[in-house]
């Protein structure tokens, strides 16, 4: 198994054993950290991913952002094309399990977004060192999506501290974060 392999592994198995009390605690802290982060606050149009596995959840952040009018973007896994297609979330009686067991709208309910309209992308992960290299889960799919979005709009990974790794040595397709947010603080990649 290679390097990247058995990092994924351990970093899944720490994520995994947290309790689901604290998965809701952390994801309250990052949430209220995004609340105070100004690219959030200023963003009009998120994507956002739905949380599954352990990651950082993303319900109570899917909330905020319609209780303040503004649209929410989910990604809907293509396995085919290898690919992730944007789509508009409404409502959440609108999804179905999909792809890997990851809720996505119902495919009649579908409307499709253009990656040019999002202002801000919360990004998932399986490990992130400090300037903002990622680890995810071994496909590719956020290195082919990211480079539809606008330039200049922020890529910010949600992670727990236990996500943290001293280096990842990124690909040349790997597309780096700017920002990673975790219950302890706000990281800002560029300062590493
Ligand atoms: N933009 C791209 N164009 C073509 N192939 C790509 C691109 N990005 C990634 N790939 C391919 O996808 C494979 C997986 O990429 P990588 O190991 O970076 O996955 P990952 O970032 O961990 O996964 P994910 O983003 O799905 O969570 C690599 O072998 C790589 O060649
Ligand atoms: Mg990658």
């Amino acid at each position: 198994m290679d390097e990247k392999k058995i990092l994924r592994k351990e970093i899944l198995n720490k994520r995994t054993d947290q309790l689901p009390a604290e998965i809701i605690a952390k994801s309250d802290k990052i949430l209220a950290l995004l609340k105070a982060f100004q690219p959030y606050q200023q963003a009009r149009t998120v994507m956002v991913y739905l949380d599954f596995r352990g990651e950082v959840r993303t319900r109570e952040i899917i909330k905020d952002l319609w209780a303040y009018g503004k649209k929410v973007i989910i990604p809907v896994t293509v396995l085919l094309e290898k690919k992730l297609l944007p789509v508009y979330l409404k409502d959440f009686g609108d999804l179905v399990e999909g792809t890997y067991g990851i809720l996505e709208p119902k495919a009649e309910t579908r409307e499709i977004a253009d990656p040019k309209a999002i202002d801000l992308v919360l990004v998932p992960g399986v490990a992130f060192d400090l300037k903002g290299n990622r680890l995810g889960y071994g496909a590719g799919f956020y290195d082919r999506f990211l480079p539809q979005l606008r330039p200049g709009v922020k890529k910010v990974a949600l992670a727990f501290e236990l996500q943290l790794v001293p280096k990842i040595t990124p690909g040349p397709h790997d597309i780096p974060m700017d920002y990673i947010i975790t219950e302890e603080r706000i990281i800002n990649c560029r300062l590493y």
